[in-house]
């Protein structure tokens, strides 16, 4: 990824203190100290208070965190695109690098004019996906913003939507099941044209008669264990991933309340499961005869 000489990108980003996640932010609170654009930064637009992304016929376009974290929370506040989305992806995750990578996504996948936006979500561990979950949201995400969260210890991985659980993978490496953990990962999100499968099956394609296509970003923040750059990585796994959690709360994502779902938050799952749930891998026995280990089926 090429970010030197990006004057223009650099200038675009400069301004975005987010506001909103000023509470959560005692580590981090301005998006050019987290994040860089990390491909067309001629797509990203700074307004005034919030950033843009955009999508034409053209290109889409993405941010990356500047350093890589070992455990953490990470949330962004985003307005997704309003009115004919169809065709579009809107993508929030996490990922480490090379070919056991672990990745963490949030994907909004876009619909025409007055049908529900769906967000998948998927988890890698070691390089294999194939761990689709689809549903749709109890409210309009292009009204308004929301927050997605990711929420990542050495006990559970959470996503979160307004802070109300939707999926969980909790670490079951006893059972001798796969669970992401001590890679190092990136902040991502992007915009990009996705009309061969994100829409109806990829029935409905991108009416770029309705372009540019906007996603709104108000807030982006990170409180994560920072991978120092120059120190080695197992000394870093180490120190980010040990199970204590700091002194003064420090390693707040690492707290014993972190470590499960408190009773409500069980219940904020088991609603949205019931009410929203639209597709689950660990359910679709057409393509898995026998049930993927995690999903204790
Ligand atoms: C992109 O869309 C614009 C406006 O609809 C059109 O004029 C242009 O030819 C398109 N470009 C490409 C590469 O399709
Ligand atoms: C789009 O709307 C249709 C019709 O309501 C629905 O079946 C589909 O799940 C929605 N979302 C996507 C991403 O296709």
């Amino acid at each position: 990824m090429e970010f030197a000489g990006m004057a223009e990108a650099a200038a675009l980003l400069m301004f975005i203190a987010f506001s909103a996640t000023a509470a959560a932010a005692a580590d981090s609170s301005r998006f050019d100290d987290l994040f860089q654009a990390s491909w067309a930064s001629d797509h990203m637009i700074y307004d005034g208070s919030v950033l843009k992304l955009k999508l034409d016929n053209f290109s889409g376009a993405g941010f990356a965190s500047k350093n890589r974290y070992i455990y953490g929370k990470v949330t962004a506040e985003i307005k997704l695109i309003g009115g004919d989305s169809a065709g579009t992806v809107t993508a929030f995750y996490m990922s480490s690098e090379g070919s056991n990578h672990n990745e963490f996504d949030f994907e909004f996948l876009g619909n025409v004019t007055g049908e529900p936006y769906l967000v998948q979500t998927n988890i890698y561990v070691n390089g294999v996906g194939n761990r689709e979950q689809r549903m749709d949201l109890w409210f309009d995400p292009a009204a308004d913003f929301h927050s997605y969260s990711i929420l990542w210890n050495p006990r559970q991985v959470v996503f979160l939507v307004d802070e109300t659980p939707i999926r969980v993978l909790r670490n079951e490496e006893k059972k001798g099941i796969g669970f992401p953990g001590y890679q190092a990962m990136g902040a991502y999100s992007s915009l990009w044209n996705a009309d061969d499968w994100a829409t109806q099956g990829g029935r409905v394609k991108t009416d770029w008669s309705h372009a540019p296509f906007v996603v709104t970003y108000r807030g982006v923040s990170i409180n994560g264990c920072e991978v120092a750059v120059e120190a080695g990585e197992e000394e870093e796994v180490r120190r980010c991933g040990g199970s204590e959690w700091g002194k003064e709360g420090r390693y707040w994502w690492k707290a014993p309340e972190m470590e499960e779902l408190s009773v409500h938050q069980t219940h904020q799952l088991m609603w949205v499961r019931a009410k929203h749930l639209v597709y689950d891998y660990c359910t679709d026995s057409a393509r898995f005869p026998s049930a993927p280990p995690e999903c204790g089926r």
